[in-house]
């Protein structure tokens, strides 16, 4: 069935480019496909502006045989497949550059036919051959990746806040928090998130949209967005390092809620004076955040844990290593040791016998055949726990990991751990 669609790619055209209209129609595809209202053409315009800004690259399935009748032209794409390249925090202050895969859609009457897996397949191999290491996206739904390679590697969860007196935050304030013109993310919030990047395994460096986002100058459907206040943090030597863009949920929301946008702080004092200071809005009983993080200093630091009333967590980030021995050795180890890995591939891009040989924090990373495996596993399985934020001897638990050698998922837990929970603020 495949044979029917010829795949495109191509980067974002500006207005007076002859591609533009392929653009436009890529840009259509993909609202349609995540349900989302028509937007207007300044809009889509505003949209491919920020994929330009980005970098990225745009993949498309068109029909090649005839079309139906009065159905959509051969020109609209039947899926789309949307890539950029990012880094990824690897812990300890390493940033690894990344494959981001989004915009994945495929529309219904052409869905099932192979389509999502030949643009997965065809651009991980491209990547690979970039020289990239690591490949990750974001999920709809949970079962449709793991048969990529892709593993989950972080969580988030959303949070309800109760802000009445009960909410104090043990914390002697270093800094201050002062509101500002929500523009002045446009400037500054690119700044404050990439100290936060450097500091948070598992943080993603964020593409163009985040800026105009959380400063309300673009919304998710059409024009600006003027419920969006901003307030900034400063550090004890004056310099901003931490901001919090909200809106009111409206005089109709019991109790009345204040809604985190986004929540960057770049210091630890940061995260809970901002805090302190949405805990002080007057008339607002409640804040609300979808992406707060499973290890939340925040709950430690009340008075009152239990102001916090948390969902169950959700899968975040997903990842997938193209790369085996790249990305072994590109990670710091917090503990020496040696693993001999036998990692399968579906997609057959990194599978093999490797062995990882850390000492003094550096892996020695070599393809083998005559070691004896420690530990057998799928790459979705390595890229899960590759991060620290998965436990391998609950993968191991699970049936995820065969252990042939008694301790080994243990030693790999120590070995791969990081410096702090890990945590991706960035959706894609
Ligand atoms: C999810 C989606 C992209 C799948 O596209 P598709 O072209 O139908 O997928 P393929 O035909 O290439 O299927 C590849 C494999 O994934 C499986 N699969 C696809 N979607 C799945 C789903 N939602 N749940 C479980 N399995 C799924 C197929 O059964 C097939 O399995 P197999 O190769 O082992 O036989 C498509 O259904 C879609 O557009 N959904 C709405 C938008 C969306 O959710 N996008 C994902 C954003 S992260």
């Amino acid at each position: 069935m495949v044979e029917q669609y010829e795949i495109r790619r191509f980067t974002p055209a500006a207005k007076e480019d002859p591609a533009y209209p392929e653009s436009v129609a890529w840009m259509r595809a993909v609202a349609f496909g995540f349900h989302d209202a028509r937007r207007s053409d300044e809009r889509v315009d505003r949209g491919l502006e920020m994929q330009r800004a980005d970098g990225r690259v745009m993949t498309g399935a068109y029909q090649t045989g005839p079309v139906a009748d009065h159905s959509l032209g051969a020109d609209i794409p039947v899926a789309t497949f949307g890539t950029m390249n990012k880094t990824l925090n690897i812990g300890f202050g390493r940033l690894l550059d990344t494959r981001l895969v989004t915009a994945v859609t495929v529309r219904t009457s052409h869905r099932r036919r192979g389509l999502l897996r030949r643009m997965m397949a065809e651009d991980l191999g491209m990547a690979r051959q970039e020289g990239l290491a690591m490949a990750a996206l974001t999920a709809s739904e949970a079962s449709i990746y793991g048969r990529f390679g892709y593993g989950v590697a972080t969580s988030e969860q959303s949070i309800k806040v109760d802000t009445s007196a009960r909410f104090l935050v043990n914390h002697t304030p270093v800094g201050s928090v002062e509101v500002a013109d929500p523009k002045v993310l446009l400037e500054l919030a690119p700044v404050i998130f990439d100290r936060l990047h450097r500091l948070t395994p598992g943080s993603i460096g964020r593409h163009e949209f985040y800026r105009q986002f959380v400063s309300g100058s673009i919304s998710r459907d059409d024009g600006e967005d003027p419920k969006v206040k901003v307030a900034l943090h400063y550090g004890p030597d004056g310099d901003v390092d931490g901001y919090v863009s909200y809106k009111f949920g409206g005089w109709s929301s019991t109790p009345y809620t204040m809604e985190i946008v986004d929540l960057v702080a770049a210091t630890r004092a940061a995260y809970l004076e901002l805090w302190q200071y949405l805990g002080a809005i007057d008339l607002v009983e409640r804040v609300t955040w979808d992406e707060a993080p499973v290890d939340d200093p925040l709950k430690w630091a009340l008075s009152d844990p239990r102001c916090v009333d948390a969902s169950e967590p959700r899968d975040m980030l997903w990842l997938r290593i193209l790369d085996v021995q790249k990305a072994l050795t590109a990670r710091h180890y917090p503990a020496d040791g040696r693993l001999v890995l036998k990692v399968a591939d579906p997609l057959g891009l990194t599978g093999g016998t490797f062995a990882l040989e850390v000492d003094g924090g550096a892996a020695d990373v070599t393809e083998t055949e005559d070691d004896a495996v420690d530990l057998e596993l799928d790459v979705a399985a390595l890229s899960s726990f590759y991060l620290g934020g998965v436990h391998p001897v609950t993968l191991a638990d699970s049936g995820r990991i065969r252990e042939h050698t008694p301790g080994a998922a243990f030693l790999a837990a120590r070995m791969f751990a990081v410096e702090r929970a890990p945590h991706c603020l960035t959706h894609f």
